[in-house]
């Protein structure tokens, strides 16, 4: 007989949580993303996760295998297995929509109220081009890897109490605060809608251990309180 593995995975119909376990076939060198996709082609189409470029590019998939937060995409099963088993949750630190799909909502509310795009200013335009040389470009290459997949959310533990935002729009902050093509005035906003928040970062690091971009927005926080 197969060896089988088991999989005890959180699900979520908008109202009750529940755990659902799942046997299958072992294979081995198979990502969480084939695994779970396995599942819901061979035995349950209707549980639900996001997914989009299977890539490790777009932050989607973020999940948590045995507790440990990762992008299912580009994590293997393997070294995870447990005795043959493994259980699958949500991200901690958001609402449900269902199973282990997010509500993104408030997070991307949240975004939207630090101004988080660029303004050029106004002798860069479309026709004379915005450009960044090498070297201004080291200054973003730190916080331009985020790919906005909230496992640092998911694990901050200011984020328990009031007075915080999410860690990555902390990074998405800092890049366009030291982004040599915005304007005075879009640095002054994003500073501005951050500002309250940067006190209550515990500098914990908690944020940059479990990225899987090896992003820090503890190293966002602590440059930002350099410059208010
Ligand atoms: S900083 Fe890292 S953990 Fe946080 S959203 Fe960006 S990529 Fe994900
Ligand atoms: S260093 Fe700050 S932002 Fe990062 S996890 Fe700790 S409290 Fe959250
Ligand atoms: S599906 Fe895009 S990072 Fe996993």
């Amino acid at each position: 007989m197969n060896k089988q593995i088991t999989f005890a995975v959180s699900r979520f119909d908008g109202e009750t949580s529940y755990i659902q376990t799942y046997q299958l076939d072992y294979q081995s060198g198979k990502t969480v993303l084939w695994w779970l996709n396995a599942i819901k082609e061979e035995q349950d189409p209707s549980l639900t996760l996001t997914v989009a470029c299977r890539a490790g590019l777009c932050g989607a998939c973020a999940l948590q295998v045995n507790g440990d937060p990762v992008l299912a995409c580009e994590t293997l099963l393997d070294p995870l297995l447990m005795q043959g088993q493994v259980k699958i949750e949500p991200l901690n630190a958001f609402p449900l929509v269902r199973d282990l799909m997010l509500d993104w909502r408030g997070a991307i509310a949240r975004m939207k109220s630090i101004h988080p795009w660029l303004e050029v200013e106004n002798d860069q335009t479309s026709s004379t081009g915005c450009v960044q040389t090498q070297m201004e470009y080291q200054e973003v290459k730190p916080y331009v890897a985020c790919i906005g997949c909230g496992i640092c959310a998911s694990v901050c533990p200011a984020l328990a109490g009031e007075g915080f935002i999410e860690p990555f729009l902390f990074v998405k902050a800092r890049r366009l605060i030291v982004d040599s093509r915005s304007s005075d005035r879009s640095r002054q906003a994003v500073l501005k809608a951050v500002r309250p928040y940067l006190q209550n970062c515990l500098h914990c690091g908690l944020c940059e251990e479990a990225c899987p971009k090896s992003v820090s927005p503890e190293k966002a926080v602590s440059s930002m309180v350099t410059d208010v």
